[in-house]
């Protein structure tokens, strides 16, 4: 695609559904479906869907609100369904449902939900600016605005994150770990107040 053509694209159009039958392979040690097979499936399904979208290469950078609802048992299909819920400047949010079925008797389950977001990369592998998204039906626009919400705390809990380390490096540049000092699990002296 190229750079300069960011038109919004609707939702529909990056739709994107996978189907896979649960073999004995994707078992964990319970006997159901391992919950890392699921989420590569998550992720091949949202990838997807942020490629159709932004028209190019897009990677993973984050995963959250992954959560498992109910057991996937071997010989249920699960199919994974992904949908682009809103863009930032260079990332998009993409909102993931799955859902298994026992195959002969047809019956669903919801068994779970995820939002992922990936970034849009150009030729140098740096983030480039994504579409808009045109949210055209009811539930898409409140997918939207959920995923603003999410996006306002994944920034908030980040930035807070880096406040705080850069106030641990400060810390440690006006002390210096002592060599006898203890220092805990993460190497961090127990110590943490400044010293005058
Ligand atoms: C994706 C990557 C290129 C972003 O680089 P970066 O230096 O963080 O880029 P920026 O700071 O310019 O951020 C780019 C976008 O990502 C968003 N972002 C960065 N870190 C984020 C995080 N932890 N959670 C959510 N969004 C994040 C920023 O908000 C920004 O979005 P916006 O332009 O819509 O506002 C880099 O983090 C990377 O290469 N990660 C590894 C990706 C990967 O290997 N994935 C697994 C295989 S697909």
């Amino acid at each position: 695609m190229a750079e300069g053509n960011l038109a919004a694209k609707p939702v529909s159009a990056s739709q994107v559904t996978l189907v896979q039958l649960m073999e004995i392979t994707d078992a964990n040690i319970a006997g159901i479906v391992h919950g890392g097979t699921i989420m590569k499936l998550v992720d091949t399904a949202a990838g997807l869907a942020a490629m159709k979208h932004c028209g190019g290469p897009a990677v993973t950078v984050s995963m959250d609100s992954m959560s498992f609802l109910a057991p996937v048992r071997i010989g249920d299909t699960v199919t994974v369904r992904a949908s682009v819920n809103d863009v930032g400047r260079t990332s998009l949010e993409v909102g993931v449902r799955v859902e298994s079925e026992t195959v002969l008797s047809g019956e669903r389950t919801h068994t779970g939900s995820a939002y992922l977001v990936f970034v849009a990369l150009d030729e140098k592998g740096k983030p480039r600016p994504v579409p808009s998204v045109d949210a055209q039906t009811q539930n898409q626009r409140r997918r939207q605005k959920e995923a603003k919400i999410r996006r306002e705390t994944r920034l908030a809990h980040k930035q807070a994150i880096q406040e705080h380390r850069d106030q641990v490096q400060r810390e440690q540049v006006v002390a210096p770990p002592d060599e006898d000092e203890p220092q805990d699990d993460e190497g961090f002296p127990r110590r943490r107040h400044l010293r005058m």
